[in-house]
């Protein structure tokens, strides 16, 4: 069931679209007498269940050069080849695979070398026979194909040498590292051993890593380094022939050595159809026949006549010696780098704890991700007009979460008119502030929690993954578990304090499938996800039967309780979170900018999730109760990553039983596969909500009566038919609503939502578009009318 929360990817190279050939002569097995095998023959040998094949195979390229591999025999469409006995130096037409005299097999090309790997040459007997098993595993003799592996290793396929993928420029060496041209970019503490059938890597050391479809029975499962040098498990589901990603080691696919060329900056771009795009730094420009590396535009002559352009979120990760120099503040690092004629800028983190990276002779392997909170400091020539455009840092911080804004608070008597009356617009000059100013408020405030962590001797931010807290540890922490948060669909919610005086908010999950390695597989990828607007993961326990996760206590509550005052909807959702404070305190009404601002950051968030770390990451379950507001209403998402942990039938029928029907894309109930698309249906919905002030579907029972009403239709003819917009406004802040202000910004969030809200799943933008559109970088054009979509509550 996993498999559906799964985004897919299906890579179809070149290497993998071989046409079949047509194949005159199958055989079991071959002997003495079948030799020699030429290329021209058409002849392959074929295991006993049908599912491997090994034979010539013409090279695409050129239909005169052939390699000898072997392949999955039943999978219909393109060839997957998993082994090569000569993948870097295919043989002419005029080539053998023959056994000699002396009982030996070869691989001959037309100069008489044997290119069958292993020394000695593979020995039989003249009468022993090559025989393909049925695991893919080609036998002659003492001599085994599973002991030569090319890219790939099969189920039972021990590993013992290094990898290759197609393409040579990626290998993965002694079993746990990941290198282009000498250099690292990923390791495992625990070397692989071996993948086995049910989709689960064996390491060393006992431990083990288990694929997102783990122990789904009929998979042929492979685990292959592939030519943009990720290292992936796929499955292949043989009654459909659609293979899939279900592990992969790289999740930010730019932190790839080599994906650019030097000079370049590799950045996600989920939107298109290459997810990577190489991109020049200020100052630089590509290189005239080479789309992935750049040159400086001013070459840097005189050390004193330079100057720095800061590029946020961006590492280089290669080059001579980088070392962190620990310095003592920002201005050190720089003049280390001033001092010295090589260098060509510097990283610096800030984290208070002095990171500070000089680029020494060459700019290699640079990427942008959040997930650095770093920046990177380019040295150019004074005279470089070119300004910085990675300023991720600053328009995040500006646009998702403003800093010390204050909100008027609703009235006491909840009297619309006079609260209309009441309410101040704030107009909001701080947001205005230029975004250095934000920048420096964030430094300040960030390194003031970094010394806190360092007082209490502790790493906040999980480095090497979540921390594994014991059941006994989490009971003193929440005082016995007595004091309840929230109770939400995955499980009861508690404050707590740990002993280091972090407040945590304390999860215990209920209903969860799959072992102890699932569920670890999974916390694992959780924590190691970061954005701004998530709630961080610190640590899990998984004692005794229980799995609890440890999150950021997120003080100010959930979206929910701003948009829709108990007093204005008494009915809904009795078993939902529980205000942390524990009382009705009156929450303060947000304004259009802040509601801005939270769409923008649940946006970007849930399309980090989607798109940019390449994470197969589906919410599922996107609705106001799962959007906790930080700081200055920092909106962040809570619960993600674990659907996979749900069946798809609980899903549907928790979510019913919630009353959060009206956030389900279509396909849910028509059991339609889920995709990405579903939560951005969600997403519309709780957009249409932010401007509306009003439950979706709320707003049928209270203030329409008919049996067939539809938000997103009724909407719909407000906005594109009747040129309405001013009706489907919150009636709280309805009055604040200067065209002139908020014209462009409310716009902007309703015909988006109604795009999302599309009711085929292909029709609707992708997360990363969605963003865009809220940002108002992209045009935003009429769309299709949603039609009636509601649920059969039975
Ligand atoms: C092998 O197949 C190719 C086409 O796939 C054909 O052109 C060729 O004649 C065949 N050769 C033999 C010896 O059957
Ligand atoms: C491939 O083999 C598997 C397992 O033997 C079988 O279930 C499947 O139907 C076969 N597919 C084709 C296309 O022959
Ligand atoms: C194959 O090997 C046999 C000896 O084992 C030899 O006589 C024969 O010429 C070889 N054929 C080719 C095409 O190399
Ligand atoms: C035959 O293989 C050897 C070893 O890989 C290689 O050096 C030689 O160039 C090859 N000959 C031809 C004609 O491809
Ligand atoms: C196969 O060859 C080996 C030695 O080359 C010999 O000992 C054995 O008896 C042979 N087996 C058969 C079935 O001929
Ligand atoms: C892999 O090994 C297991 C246990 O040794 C065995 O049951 C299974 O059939 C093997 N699978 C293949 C594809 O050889
Ligand atoms: C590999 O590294 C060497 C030296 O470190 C460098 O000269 C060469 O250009 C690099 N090759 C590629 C393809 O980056
Ligand atoms: C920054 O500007 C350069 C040069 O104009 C361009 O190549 C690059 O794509 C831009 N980068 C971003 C992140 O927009
Ligand atoms: C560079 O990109 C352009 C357009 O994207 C393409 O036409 C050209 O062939 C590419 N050049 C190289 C060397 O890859
Ligand atoms: C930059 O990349 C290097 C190499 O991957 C890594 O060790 C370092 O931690 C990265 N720096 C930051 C700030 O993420
Ligand atoms: C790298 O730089 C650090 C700090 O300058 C120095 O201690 C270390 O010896 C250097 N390592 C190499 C291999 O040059
Ligand atoms: C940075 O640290 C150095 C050494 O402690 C000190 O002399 C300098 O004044 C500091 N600079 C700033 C801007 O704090």
């Amino acid at each position: 069931m996993s498999l559906l929360f799964l985004v897919s990817f299906l890579f179809f190279t070149l290497l993998l679209s071989n046409p079949l050939p047509s194949l005159s002569q199958q055989d079991r097995s071959f002997s003495f007498s079948d030799f020699p095998w030429l290329p021209t023959q058409n002849k392959s040998l074929v295991s006993g269940n049908k599912v491997f094949a090994a034979g010539f195979i013409p090279l695409t390229s050129s239909g005169n050069l052939y390699t000898f591999s072997i392949w999955y025999y039943n999978i219909s469409g393109n060839r997957f080849i998993v082994w090569s006995a000569n993948a870097n130096s295919p043989v002419t037409s005029d080539s053998s695979l023959n056994i000699s005299d002396t009982g030996e097999l070869r691989l001959i090309n037309s100069s008489g070398q044997n290119l069958l790997p292993g020394q000695p040459a593979a020995t039989g007997s003249r009468n022993s026979t090559l025989i393909l098993e049925d695991g893919g595993n080609l036998v002659y003799g003492n001599w085994r194909s599973f002991d030569y592996p090319t890219d790939t290793i099969l189920p039972n396929q021990t590993l013992k040498t290094t990898l290759h993928s197609k393409n040579g420029k990626f290998s993965f060496q002694n079993r746990k590292s990941l290198v282009f041209n000498s250099s690292e970019y990923w390791s495992t503490d625990n070397p692989f051993q071996k993948l086995e059938e049910s989709g689960k890597v064996v390491q060393d050391n006992g431990a083990t890593l288990v694929s997102s479809d783990f122990g789904e029975p009929n998979r042929f499962r492979r685990l292959t380094l592939d030519d943009d040098g990720n290292l992936r498990i796929y499955s292949v589901d043989p009654s459909t022939d659609e293979q899939e990603a279900v592990w992969l080691a790289v999740q930010e696919v730019c932190t790839v050595h080599g994906t650019c060329g030097p000079n370049a900056i590799c950045m996600n771009d989920a939107s298109n159809s290459d997810p990577t795009s190489c991109v020049c730094p200020p100052g630089f420009r590509k290189i005239a026949n080479d789309n992935n590396s750049c040159e400086i535009k001013i070459p840097l002559r005189n050390p004193r006549d330079t100057k720095f352009l800061q590029l946020d979120y961006v590492n280089f990760s290669g080059g001579a010696n980088q070392s962190n120099l620990n310095v003592q503040n920002f201005s050190m690092c720089e003049s280390r780098c001033l001092a010295n004629l090589n260098c060509l800028g510097f990283g610096f983190k800030y984290d208070g704890r002095g990171y500070c990276v000089l680029q020494i002779d060459r700019l290699l392997y640079g990427y942008w991700s959040p997930g650095t909170e770093a920046a990177f400091f380019l040295r150019v020539d004074k005279s470089e007009t070119d300004k910085s455009n990675f300023t991720g840092m600053t328009s995040l911080l500006e646009t998702t979460c403003p800093v010390n804004i204050s909100l008027p608070f609703p009235p006491e008597e909840s009297d619309t008119t006079t609260r209309n009356i009441v309410i101040i617009c704030t107009l909001f000059a701080a947001e205005l502030i230029s975004g250095v100013l934000f920048f420096w408020r964030f430094l300040k405030k960030y390194i003031k929690y970094r010394d806190m962590a360092r007082t209490f001797g502790l790493e906040f931010l999980p480095a090497g993954g979540p921390k594994r807290f014991t059941y006994a540890e989490l009971k003193t922490a929440t005082n016995d578990f007595s004091n309840l948060i929230g109770k939400g669909g995955f499980g009861d919610v508690y404050k707590g304090e740990l002993t280091d005086h972090r407040v945590v908010a304390v999860k215990c999950l209920k209903n969860v499938t799959g072992g102890d390695a699932e569920f670890w597989a999974e916390v694992t990828i959780i924590a190691r996800m970061h954005h701004l607007n998530l709630v961080r993961l610190w640590g899990f326990c998984a004692e005794k039967g229980q799995r609890i996760l440890v999150y950021e206590y997120v003080p100010n509550g959930s979206l929910d309780k701003y948009l829709f005052p108990a007093s204005r909807i008494p009915s809904l959702d009795k078993e939902e979170e529980m205000d942390p404070s524990g009382t009705d305190v009156p929450k303060p009404i947000l304004d259009w900018n802040i509601r801005y601002r939270i769409a923008l950051g649940v946006a970007r968030a849930i399309a980090y999730l989607h798109e940019e770390c390449l994470e197969w990451v589906l919410h599922c379950d996107i609705k106001p109760e799962n959007i906790l507001l930080g700081d200055d209403f920092c909106p962040k998402i809570s619960d993600f990553g674990l659907a996979k942990l749900r069946k798809k039938e609980d899903m549907v029928s928790m979510s019913r039983i919630r009353g959060t029907r009206g956030y389900m894309a279509p396909e849910w109930v028509k059991m339609d596969p889920i995709t990405p698309k579903a939560d951005v249906y969600s997403f519309g919905m709780v957009l249409l909500e932010l401007v509306s002030g009003v439950r979706n579907f709320d707003m049928q029972g209270s203030l329409m009566d008919s049996e067939d009403w539809y938000f997103p239709r009724w909407a719909f003819d407000k906005v594109f038919k009747e040129m309405k917009v001013e009706d489907i406004l919150d009636r709280q802040i309805k009055h604040c609503f200067d065209s002139r202000l908020h014209f462009d910004l409310v716009d902007r969030m309703v015909k988006t939502a109604l795009w999302c809200l599309q009711d085929r799943p292909e029709a609707r933008p992708s997360m990363g578009k969605v963003a865009k559109m809220l940002e108002g970088t992209v045009e935003i054009t009429e769309p299709k009318k949603p039609t009636i979509f509601y649920l059969v509550d039975e």
